[in-house]
């Protein structure tokens, strides 16, 4: 281990106040959490302590200036009983993109890994055993200095905490094509995880609503033509045989789940397109009948099956959920490589606390 991060265990666990087979998504939180600074130029103070609240100055720039990243990710238990993670240190990385963009400083990928393992390692009880139940794991950083002004912070907090979650079962969802709103444009921030980009497309997502629709599907800013993605989703498109997603372009999130999807399906010999994808492409493939599944994929929900498309004055059905068989596949997979009963010949299953230091 190359960071020393001292322990302070809770003396009053919450633990047996949950019930794991009822827990009210995004409530529960676990027993601990991982704190640490960014004062003169180094991340110090790292430190698990008990979960609870802490103080922020009225200035903290955070609460002005809005230099705040997350990534949102999970630990499971395999049928046997083993806590594991899902490639980590992709979502170790992809704060540091997120960190990069919005000019904060990154965290050593050894330091987000060995905070988590140690933290998860601490709290693995929390992770609940029941088939498609995990334990939510919320790492996050923002901009701390008590300062009035725009610029950069010099001071951060970089956080991790947890809370188990119980099983994800998405019902269809049904998308509306948005045309007068955008998430993001190239050049913009979408491909970082920043909070103000949630906070953006929060009056979208409620004119969506109170018009039927579960969620918006985001369209490129320029000529809203080209689709992007689904509120917090990438999406798959699968027409006449084929696979196509959106190319990441700047605007679009690099999901962690899209990225396994494409190699899973590139696996299994599926043909599959990264390129612009355009919604006359999709009006065009449902009117000849070959719109044959639509589905968003993200750490949450795996794979969530669309049910409907609007766009414009017209809504595209989506055939039977019985006739979903790439999306299903996918999501079979993943939940598989989680639950051991599938071979992980990419190494992405990371036993929790079994961090190999790598020297730098
Ligand atoms: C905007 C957005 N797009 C896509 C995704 C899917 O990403 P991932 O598969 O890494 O969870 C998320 C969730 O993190 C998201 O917030």
């Amino acid at each position: 281990m190359k960071y020393d991060i001292p322990v302070t265990k809770t003396k009053h666990s919450r633990l047996s106040e949950v019930d794991f087979d009822n827990i009210p998504f995004g409530r529960v939180f676990s027993d601990h959490m991982f704190m640490a600074d960014y004062i003169d130029g180094e991340w110090t103070n790292l430190k698990i302590i008990p979960f609870d609240r802490f103080a922020i100055h009225p200035a903290s720039m955070v609460l002005h200036y809005g230099q705040a990243i997350f990534e949102g990710m999970k630990a499971s238990k395999s049928f046997e009983g083993q806590a594991l993670f899902l490639r980590p240190e992709k979502h170790a990385q992809r704060l540091n993109v997120s960190a990069r963009r919005m000019c904060m400083p990154e965290i050593p990928e050894e330091l987000f890994l060995e905070a988590l393992h140690q933290l998860i390692a601490i709290d693995q009880a929390w992770i609940p055993p029941q088939e498609g139940s995990a334990l939510y794991i919320r790492p996050y950083v923002f901009g701390n200095d008590e300062f009035i002004g725009v610029k950069p912070a010099e001071k951060y907090k970089f956080i991790i905490f947890t809370g188990p979650v119980g099983p994800y079962y998405p019902k269809p969802v049904s998308l509306i094509a948005e045309d007068k709103y955008v998430r993001a444009v190239k050049g913009g921030t979408g491909e970082a995880k920043a909070a103000g980009n949630y906070a953006g497309s929060l009056l979208p997502a409620r004119i969506a609503n109170q018009k039927g629709y579960d969620q918006v599907m985001w369209m490129d800013g320029k000529e809203f033509k080209y689709i992007q993605e689904v509120g917090t989703m990438n999406i798959f498109f699968v027409i006449d045989g084929k696979v196509i997603t959106p190319a990441t372009d700047g605007a679009i999130l690099k999901g962690i789940t899209r990225d396994s999807i494409l190699t899973i399906l590139r696996d299994k010999g599926y043909q599959v397109e990264e390129r612009p994808i355009s919604i006359d492409e999709v009006v065009a493939a449902h009117d000849a009948g070959k719109l044959e599944e639509v589905f968003g994929t993200g750490t949450a929900a795996v794979v969530a099956h669309v049910s409907k498309i609007a766009y414009k004055d017209r809504v595209m059905e989506l055939p039977p959920m019985e006739d979903r068989k790439v999306g299903a596949m996918a999501k079979a997979e993943i939940d598989g490589l989680r639950s051991g009963t599938i071979k992980d010949t990419h190494n992405w299953i990371v036993p929790v606390g079994e961090y190999a230091q790598v020297d730098a």
